[in-house]
C-alpha cells in the first residue's frame, strides 16, 4: 500500500488504522479524571440488585438494553460479595462506562465532537456520521476481563453496514495489560452474526453467515497513551484479560452513516435519533 494511501484506503486493506499520538497526553488526563468524578458520584449500591439478584437475567438484561442513551455503570463479574458489601473500592470494580457519555457528559461530548473527530470521520468516507455509543473501558489491573473475540457491526449494525470504532488509548496498552488483538485482513470475510432484541426483552445473537473466518493469527495492538486505532466494523477482535498491576483505561466512539438504515431490531435503541457532530 503507497504511502499516500488515504486513511480509508488503509483501513480497506488491513482493517485497521493506527494513529500515534492523535490525542495528547493532556486529553488522555482529562477524560481519565472526569471519568474519576463519574465514579465519585456513582452509588454502587444503587445497583446492587442488578449485580446481584438470582433473576439476574431479568433485571441485567433491562438494565444493559437500556443504556443506549445513558450513562450506565458496568459492574465486574462478582463484583459484591455474598453478605453484599463491595470485595473492593468500587473504582476498582466497574467494568466501564456506557453508552451515551458523548451526548451526556459535558466533557465527553466536547472531546468526542472535537473538529478534528469530524474531520476524521469526512476523511472516512462518511456523509452524513452520527456518534451512536461511546464507552469507558478501565480494564482493571488483574481482574479486567477479556472481551470476547466480535465484529462491532454484530452490534451496531446498519444497511448497508457503515459502523467505525474510534478506539482511544488513555492509558498505555500493552499484552500485560489486556491490549486490542486484531485479525488483519479478517473483515474482507463479511458479517457473521448480529445481536438483536428477542421478545423476552433481552437480544441474542443471529447467524448471517456461517463462512469461516480467514485463517489468519490475531495481532496484538500494543499502543502508548494519545494512540488512536481506527476499527473497520467488520473487523474481527477483542481484549484480553489484564494480568498485571496496571490499569489500561480506552475511550471508545462509534460512528455510523446517517443515511444508512438503522433496525429496529438492533440491541441498541434510543429514544431521539443519534446526532452528528
Ligand atoms: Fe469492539
Amino acid at each position: 500500500m503507497a504511502e499516500t494511501a488515504s486513511i480509508r484506503e488503509k483501513l480497506d486493506d488491513k482493517g485497521f488504522v493506527i494513529l500515534r499520538d492523535f490525542i495528547s497526553q493532556d486529553d488522555c488526563a482529562r477524560l481519565r479524571k472526569r471519568a474519576e468524578e463519574l465514579i465519585d458520584d456513582f452509588d454502587p449500591y444503587s445497583v446492587r440488585s442488578v449485580f446481584t439478584s438470582s433473576r439476574t437475567r431479568g433485571t441485567q438484561d433491562r438494565y444493559f438494553m437500556e443504556s443506549g442513551d445513558k450513562i450506565r455503570f458496568f459492574l465486574e463479574q462478582g463484583a459484591f460479595a455474598p453478605s453484599g458489601e463491595l470485595k473492593q473500592d468500587k473504582a476498582l470494580s466497574v467494568n466501564k462506562i456506557g453508552h451515551a457519555l458523548h451526548d451526556l457528559d459535558p466533557v465527553f461530548d466536547e472531546f468526542s465532537r472535537a473538529p478534528k473527530i469530524a474531520e476524521l470521520a469526512s476523511e472516512l468516507g462518511y456523509q452524513d456520521p452520527r456518534l451512536i455509543q461511546s464507552m469507558y473501558v478501565f480494564k482493571q489491573p488483574r481482574i479486567g476481563g477479556e472481551v470476547n473475540f466480535h465484529q462491532d457491526a454484530t452490534f451496531l449494525y446498519t444497511d448497508p453496514v457503515s459502523v467505525i470504532g474510534l478506539w482511544f488509548a488513555l492509558e498505555d496498552a500493552s499484552a500485560e495489560n489486556g491490549c486490542l488483538w486484531v485479525m488483519p485482513g479478517g473483515h474482507k470475510a463479511g458479517l457473521k452474526t448480529r445481536f438483536v432484541r428477542d421478545d423476552d426483552g433481552g437480544a441474542e445473537f443471529v447467524t448471517v453467515d456461517e463462512g469461516p473466518l480467514p485463517e489468519v493469527l490475531l495481532t496484538p495492538l500494543q499502543v502508548p497513551a494519545g494512540t488512536l486505532v481506527i476499527l473497520h466494523g467488520l473487523l474481527p477482535h477483542q481484549s484480553g484479560i489484564n494480568m498485571s498491576s496496571r490499569s489500561r483505561h480506552a475511550y471508545t466512539l462509534h460512528l455510523i452513516e446517517g443515511t444508512a438504515d438503522y433496525p429496529a431490531d438492533n440491541w441498541l435503541q434510543r429514544e431521539e435519533p443519534p446526532r452528528g457532530f
